[in-house]
């Protein structure tokens, strides 16, 4: 285990099982769809690395990125798209995929951007949910594991720019992650 936390919450092989999973879920549901995955940039793309080699269809994989304001518990709610999709996504099936669900904020927002660029359909796979801090109606059609209200890093999730490359989550130590930084 890393020496910066404090315990691991779900490890390497189990996340790959659990990868597995949903893409296999997602084969049966695609099936006779337009399939788009849209990846929201830095922390999806460990997770989006593995999914698609699990969905056994014919799809693209496009990327964007995004950033909320607002420091942590009192976030404005605003959100910021930092890159954007340089690609038409109207008539595709488009399943968002993402590192975390946390208070939602992010990919409400994003859902109902995408919403207006009249595509078939738009859904949400993310591979960790948090939904004791939910601030919106958001739910994801696909989640891979439900976390606790604590901070965490690994397979893709990071705390000030490290850690994403743990093939597994943990906790950080209380003395390395400061409660006031922001979820980003
Ligand atoms: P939301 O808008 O609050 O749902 O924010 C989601 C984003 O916050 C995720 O895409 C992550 O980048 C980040 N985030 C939320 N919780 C955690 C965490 O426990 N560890 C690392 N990043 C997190
Ligand atoms: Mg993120």
């Amino acid at each position: 285990m890393h020496k910066d936390l404090k315990c691991i919450l779900v490890g390497e092989e189990e996340i790959a099982g659990r990868v597995k999973e949903l893409g296999e879920e997602i084969t049966r549901d695609y099936k006779d769809k337009n399939l788009l995955c849209v990846g929201i940039l830095n922390g999806s793309a460990v997770f989006m690395s593995d999914l698609i080699r699990k969905i056994k269809l014919p799809l693209r994989m496009e990327f964007m990125a995004a950033s909320s304001y607002g420091s942590g518990s009192v976030s404005s709610g605003s959100v910021k798209i930092t890159r954007d999709l340089n690609f038409d996504i109207a008539g595709y099936d488009v399943l968002i995929v993402e590192d975390i669900i946390d208070t939602g904020v992010t990919l409400s927002y994003i859902k109902e951007m995408l919403w207006e660029r009249n595509p078939r359909s738009v859904k949400i796979a993310a591979i960790f949910d948090k939904p004791a801090r939910r601030r919106t109606e958001l739910k994801a059609e696909y989640t891979g594991f439900t976390v606790p209200d604590e901070f965490i890093v690994g397979y893709g999730l990071d705390y000030d720019r490290r850690y994403r490359n743990l093939p597994y989550i943990g906790v950080l130590k209380p003395e390395i992650y400061s409660k006031d930084t922001p979820g980003v």
